[in-house]
């Protein structure tokens, strides 16, 4: 969603900031815009559309400076326009703010402040904050001694926060107190990055990688005073903060395209080596078991663990869902999969003996974060599998397991899937190995597990065909996706991954529920993806797609090498590597993810920036 970016040093501050809005893009956005603190007054730039427009803009009227912030707005209060855009100017141009997050009592505070004489120039919630830190500011002008204009600056977000309901990040530059940008947050991520004689802030990592390994996570009620020579963190009840400087991990090339067109295609092809990763120093193939630290339980307690309950959102909770077959089957422990937007507002019972997971690529997303919040404020341990190093939901578990993914940058999740699918497979197999798996089993488990990557590298090759077959059925305007046990999940992850990239309507269904239901959509113009590896249940589901024919619905099958019964039913075969039942989710995902990208560039879709959605979904 909205991304933030602020610098203060010596470099020059426009080219800095639109780089950092490029680099933020991924996140979703709509609009565009930069402050810059030039000659003791305050320019901004803005405009509804891309940063290479704003850029466009920028180049015809620049802006020079070393101090600024930028912002790509993702709408919620009012449409996409230039004057929502961000940055607003409050007052008479004292204070210049950028916002991510919902200002939930704006409505008020706006009705407080036009009565006060502000004027209101969009329909943002933004723009209140804008009014209320200039008027604050005035205020505190007449308070402070010698009208010190940075005291006064801090003391008015100081005064103002304590007005909003809601969330909030915001960077804010004031006109007279020219070497200083303040950050503060609540609710929505701002990593500061420390360099020699300048400062950074980011919602996120992305904009400071090449420029500085060393970041500061803000954490909520902290606000960030950020001058070229120094920094100073309060919290807003407990005062003064030591901050703890933390080493970025990303490298350049880790954010860069490199050969490939779009993020999405590379991410899926990255994932032979992602999987390699979610699995490195996991494995104890003398034991027959997983190595998994950072749990911050100790085995006595991990033991007594009688449920699980696993949250998310999207494709997460996907991946959730093939964690409860195999918590189920290699644990034996009850597991249920929550939609972390219900878990949150429900109250379901949940004992000491409970172990609760987030599941998160970004480690922000605002659903899973309230019902992880939630679940820990009753007093259960939570824990998360999480991708993002350093963010919200990292920082806040009570421990976890980092997927090593490496930076998703395409809105679509692919590589965070299958790692998230290892990582919920190797949590299996340790849990699992502490009740009822066998060491047989545990044995063979790691022996599979350690094929993976190359499996996947065997999936791939499967690009070309997935090519021709997206080719003659990008014209389809409604697919049903269809699996069983294992596949299910994969049927629900295909039909999300072709309907968010592609705009296509596509229902995910288990393989055997088609009959009591969408059957009734099955016809010429409704092809069916069948998720058919082999396995135990494979006859029922060559039924189900007897069913689909037999109503001339077209078939497209996922199934492995020389499956001839599958051939015969089918109008299109995409072939995939054959490994154990468990493990099918990760090799059937790749044809899938394939397909939706390449229907999509076949319909002319932005498949690494599809409209309406954003990347880490940090609003409810
Ligand atoms: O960052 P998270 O894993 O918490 O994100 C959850 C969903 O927003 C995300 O998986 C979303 O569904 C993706 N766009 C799916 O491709």
């Amino acid at each position: 969603m909205c991304g933030i970016v602020g610098y203060i040093g010596f470099r020059s501050v426009s080219d800095l900031l639109l780089e950092g809005l490029h680099r933020l893009e991924y996140r979703g956005y709509d609009s565009a815009g930069i402050a810059v603190l030039a000659d003791e007054s305050i320019v901004v730039r803005k405009r509804a559309g891309r940063v290479s427009e704003l850029a466009a803009l920028v180049q015809t009227q620049p802006v020079e400076g070393t101090i600024g912030i930028g912002h790509t707005r993702w709408a919620t209060h009012g449409g996409t326009t230039d004057e929502n855009s961000h940055p607003h100017v409050g007052g008479n141009g004292e204070v210049v703010i950028v916002h991510n997050g919902v200002i939930e009592n704006y409505d008020s505070l706006r009705e407080q402040l036009t009565a006060l004489g502000y004027v209101f120039h969009s329909q943002t919630d933004t723009e209140v904050v804008a009014h209320l830190l200039a008027h604050s500011y005035i205020e505190q002008l007449k308070l402070v001694e010698n009208s010190d204009t940075h005291a006064a600056a801090l003391k008015a977000v100081e005064a103002t926060l304590t007005r909003l309901k809601g969330t909030y990040g915001i960077c804010a530059l004031f006109r007279d107190a020219t070497d200083t940008i303040i950050a503060a947050r609540s609710g929505s991520p701002l990593v500061i990055g420390v360099g020699r004689d300048e400062y950074f802030v980011a919602s996120d990592a992305s904009p400071l990688v090449g420029y500085t390994q060393e970041v500061v996570y803000l954490a909520d009620s902290e606000i960030a005073v950020l001058r070229r020579d120094n920094m100073s963190i309060t919290h807003r009840t407990s005062g003064s903060v030591q901050p703890s400087i933390q080493t970025l991990e990303q490298v350049s090339s880790d954010i860069e395209l490199g050969d490939f067109p779009h993020y999405m295609l590379k991410e899926i092809y990255e994932q032979p080596k992602t999987i390699e990763n979610a699995l490195r120093g996991r494995l104890d193939d003398e034991e027959g078991t997983a190595v998994i630290g950072g749990l911050n339980l100790t085995p006595q307690q991990l033991r007594s663990i009688d449920r699980v309950v696993l949250t998310a959102c999207g494709t997460s909770w996907h991946a959730g869902l093939v964690g409860e077959y195999l918590l189920e089957e290699f644990a034996r422990l009850p597991t249920e999969v929550e939609y972390a937007s219900e878990l949150r507002y429900r109250n379901p019972p949940i004992t000491e003996r409970t172990l609760v997971f987030a599941i998160t690529q970004s480690g922000e997303t605002a659903d899973t974060l309230a019902a992880m919040r939630e679940c820990r404020r009753k007093g259960h341990p939570t824990l998360a599998i999480c991708n993002v190093v350093g963010s919200t939901i990292a920082r806040e578990a009570d421990g976890g397991i980092y997927l090593h993914a490496g930076p998703e940058i395409g809105v679509a999740s692919t590589k965070a899937f299958t790692s998230q699918v290892t990582v919920l497979t190797l949590l299996a197999l340790y849990l699992g190995r502490m009740r009822h798996l066998s060491y047989p089993a545990g044995k063979r488990i790691c022996r599979e597990l350690r094929q993976m990557p190359e499996k996947i590298e065997e999936a791939l090759k499967c690009h070309d065909s997935v090519k021709e077959i997206a080719e003659k059925y990008a014209g389809f305007d409604n697919y049903l996706y269809l699996g069983r046990l294992y596949n299910f999940p994969v049927a629900l992850e295909g039909a999300l991954k072709l309907k968010e990239i592609s705009y296509i309507h596509a229902e995910g269904y288990p393989a055997a529920e088609m009959k009591h239901g969408p059957i009734a959509l099955v016809d010429e113009r409704t092809p069916s993806v069948f998720v058919v590896p082999r396995c135990g249940i494979q006859p029922k589901v060559i039924s189900n797609m007897e069913e689909v024919k037999a109503r001339k619905g077209p078939v497209i099958a996922i199934a492995c090498e020389g499956d001839r019964e599958v051939e015969r039913i089918a109008d299109d075969v995409i072939y995939v590597p054959e490994v154990a039942e468990y493990l099918q989710p990760l090799v059937c995902a790749i044809p899938l993810q394939l397909l939706s990208y390449h229907v999509a560039l076949l319909r002319g879709c932005n498949v690494d920036r599809p409209r309406n959605l954003a990347k880490s979904v940090t609003v409810e």
